[in-house]
């Protein structure tokens, strides 16, 4: 087709046959132009296997246009994909091109497409139909061209039923509909990632380079459920690479085996505390650090996440740009409120609140 050459940082390892059937349906959806809704759980490879498909397609020298509807607060995403004027509204102080237009001769990824807000469904399905963008301010459209791609871990048939997705809509864009399998289902694929992992962080290792996993390590890991799939296991073994100092990766490096210290007594208090960090720490790490799908995951608003990893002292488990940020607020300290009642008692699960708008700029 003479496309250009398959980038190998989006080569999905694995030969399980879920994998191999993944991979056949690439092939074969990369083919056409219509659009792909790719579905999976958190973590299992959505955003690669957009890739995957946007490199073999007749588009590939085009740009992918990558937008997570879940990580830009809603007063923002509307001139993120449509693009403004200059002065079409206080601080655009110049034009800006969305990602619509971005994306010409390429493709759009719409991350999280669940995410978007109801109010502005209407306005992307219009796109998809007319195939002409009006940026904020402007009053002519300009025509479009390009594939969509959009992955989410939410049922959006549930969200349908839930009023926070429009049916028209997902009619619009599951054509054709890609599942990711969990890496549970995958079988020696997860040895196969975790060594493939090994040597590509292994390379940057300094020191004696590291030979393999130890038995109980392979043990381990074949009976832990990776409920953040592909991504877990990925951070899981860079973060035992960087601090074994061996030459052998163990469970415990892995962070799979608990420590003698963790089966300790614990009153109801600390027992209770245990719990949270354990939980927002394992939370965090999901989600490769990001607060937003952190926060809705555990059914707490972006502000009172940060408030309780202030209050854990869990700064560290951030980004540091994130982290530093919230010790300049003055966050660390145990008096900035938020409470073990919070992960129960924050707005719903997938809701974005108005504080949460507000903090986008922290968030990621
Ligand atoms: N089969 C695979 N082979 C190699 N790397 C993989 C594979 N699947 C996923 N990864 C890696 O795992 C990480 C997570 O993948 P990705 O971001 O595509 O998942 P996702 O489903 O989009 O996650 P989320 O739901 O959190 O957005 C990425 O670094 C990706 O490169
Ligand atoms: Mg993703």
């Amino acid at each position: 087709m003479g496309s250009p050459p398959l980038d190998p940082r989006f080569t999905l390892h694995g030969d399980s046959p879920a994998i191999r059937s993944l991979l056949r349906t690439i092939d074969r959806v990369a083919e056409s132009d219509a659009p792909v809704l790719i579905v999976g759980e958190t973590g299992t490879g959505k955003e690669l296997v957009a890739r995957a498909i946007h490199q073999r397609s007749r588009r590939a020298a085009g740009a992918l246009v990558a937008v997570n509807c879940g990580a830009i607060a809603p007063t923002l995403i509307q001139s993120e994909l449509f693009g403004h004027e200059r002065y079409a509204f206080t601080g655009a102080g110049q034009r800006r091109i969305g990602s619509f237009e971005a994306a010409h001769g390429g493709a759009l990824f719409l991350d999280e497409i669940g995410e978007l807000p109801l109010a502005l469904q209407p306005a992307l399905l219009r796109v998809l139909q007319d195939r002409l963008v009006t940026r904020l301010g402007a009053s002519a459209p300009v025509p479009v061209d390009f594939r969509l791609l959009a992955a989410t871990h939410v049922n959006l048939e549930q969200a349908i039923i839930d009023g926070r997705f429009r049916e028209d809509l997902y009619y619009r864009i599951n054509v054709l509909v890609l599942q990711v399998p969990p890496l549970r289902d995958r079988g020696d694929d997860l040895l196969v990632l975790a060594e493939s992992f090994l040597s590509r962080f292994g390379a940057d290792r300094r020191g004696p380079p590291v030979r393999g996993f130890t038995p109980d390590a392979v043990l381990a890991m074949q009976r832990h459920r990776w409920p953040g799939n592909v991504r877990e296991l990925m951070n899981c073994v860079q973060r035992a690479v960087v601090l074994t100092e061996g030459v052998w990766i163990d469970a415990a490096a892995l962070g799979l085996q608990r420590s003698p210290a963790a089966q300790r007594p614990l009153n109801l208090a600390q027992a209770r505390e245990a719990f949270e960090r354990e939980l927002v720490r394992e939370t965090l790490r999901l989600h490769g650090r990001r607060i937003a799908p952190a926060a809705r995951q555990l059914g707490v608003s972006r502000v009172t996440l940060y408030r309780i990893v202030a209050r854990l002292k869990l700064a560290g488990d951030l980004p540091p740009e994130e982290a530093a940020r919230l010790l300049e607020a003055g966050g660390d300290s145990d008096s900035s409120g938020g409470s073990a009642a919070d992960l129960s008692s924050g707005p719903t699960a997938g809701g974005v609140d108005v504080s949460d708008a507000n903090h986008d700029r922290i968030g990621c």
